[in-house]
Formats: C-alpha cells, structure tokens, sequence
C-alpha cells in the first residue's frame, strides 16, 4: 500500500472527498498514513472520524521541520487540501515532485501569498474574467509556482457571487483531486 499524508488548516471537505475515494478504492492500492493541520479545525475532527491518525503541529517557523520529523519516511505523496502554512524552501526542496497543492483558481493568475479562500474568489469576480476553477499543481519554494499538474473551469457567470463561485469551484475540486492523486500514486496519465 501506498502511503500519502493529508495537510488541513480548515473545513475539510476535499479530505472528505480522498478519505471516501480511499475508501472506494478510486485511489487505488493507497493508505492515509496520516492528518496533519497547523491548526485546530473541522478538516482534524472528520479525520478523526474517520479514524485516521492525526497531528496538530503549531504554526510558525519551526513547522516544516517539526512535519518532517515525523512524516512516515515511506510517504509517496504529501497532499494539501486547504493547507494554509507555508512549507519552507528547504522543505520543498527535499520532496521534489511529492508534495501537490490545489488551488481554487486557474493559475498563473490569482495566486501568490495572500491568495486563499474567498480573496480568489473576489478577486476573480471583480477583475471580469469569464472563467475560472481550479489548478492542481507541484509545491515548490515559490507560493503557487510549482508546475501545474491539471486544471478544470467553469464560467463565471452574469450575477455570480462569491458563494455561487466558491461552490462550483468546490465541486470541481472534489471531482478532481483523488482522480489526480489516483493518477499520480499509479502511474496514470490524466
Ligand atoms: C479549497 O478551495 C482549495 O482550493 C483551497 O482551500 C480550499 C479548501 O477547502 N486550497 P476544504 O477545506 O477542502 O473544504
């Protein structure tokens, strides 16, 4: 069995989504080893639920270091799934190409620090653009940088609003993210 870690800073629902498609052998031939949150939030109490193992680490600077004392050395992949640190260079550096990160929007653009939550979602809705979604990508040193591994769109439509958005966003999300990491753990091309 593979091993991946999941990292969680908020409500969880795209962990849901992997615990279940764990579950159902979508992601095949692959164990949670572990939740990992940086805070105390909803994404710890549905792994807990869940019965998975899990860690609460505190924030800061000492996080990267504190996370890779205790990452399973046999980890295949690190997932972020509303992960909200920042992992440090050094971190990234020594897991290239295991670390992958969604984000809710079509990267390059709406990305980099400060970029999470809501703000993409506003920004997005007041620069006009008349797409948007989600990219998955690889996690380096530079926020939002790492190479992108598949996006998915929607339209922004005429009197759409930061929830209407967030909510189409979110579906696709829970759509893509355990076919990417199914694809990724085994070998598949998107
Ligand atoms: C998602 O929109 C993801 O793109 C972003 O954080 C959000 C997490 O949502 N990185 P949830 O905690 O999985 O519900």
């Amino acid at each position: 069995m593979k091993k991946i870690v999941v990292l969680v800073s908020g409500n969880g629902s795209n962990l849901q989504c992997i615990i279940e498609a764990v579950r159902n052998r979508q992601i095949r031939n692959t164990e949670i080893a572990a939740v990992m949150a940086d805070r105390p939030c909803y994404a710890l109490k549905r792994a807990e639920a869940a019965g998975l193992q899990t860690f609460l680490l505190p924030r800061g600077t000492a996080f990267s270091e504190n996370l890779e004392k205790i990452l399973p050395k046999d980890t295949a992949l690190l997932v972020l799934a509303g992960f909200l640190s920042i992992l440090s260079a050094g971190f990234c550096e020594k897991f290239p190409g295991k670390i992958i990160n969604i984000h809710p929007a079509l990267l390059p653009k709406f990305g980099g620090k400060g970029m999470w939550g809501e703000k993409v979602h506003k920004a997005v809705l007041e620069s006009g653009e008349k797409q948007s979604g989600l990219t998955i990508h690889f996690v380096t040193a530079g926020i939002d940088e790492g190479s992108i591994i598949a996006q998915a769109t929607c339209a922004v439509q005429e009197g759409e609003t930061l929830d209407t958005l967030a909510k189409k966003v979110h579906a696709l999300e829970h759509q893509l993210y355990p076919k990417i990491i199914d694809n990724l753990l085994n070998n598949n091309t998107p």
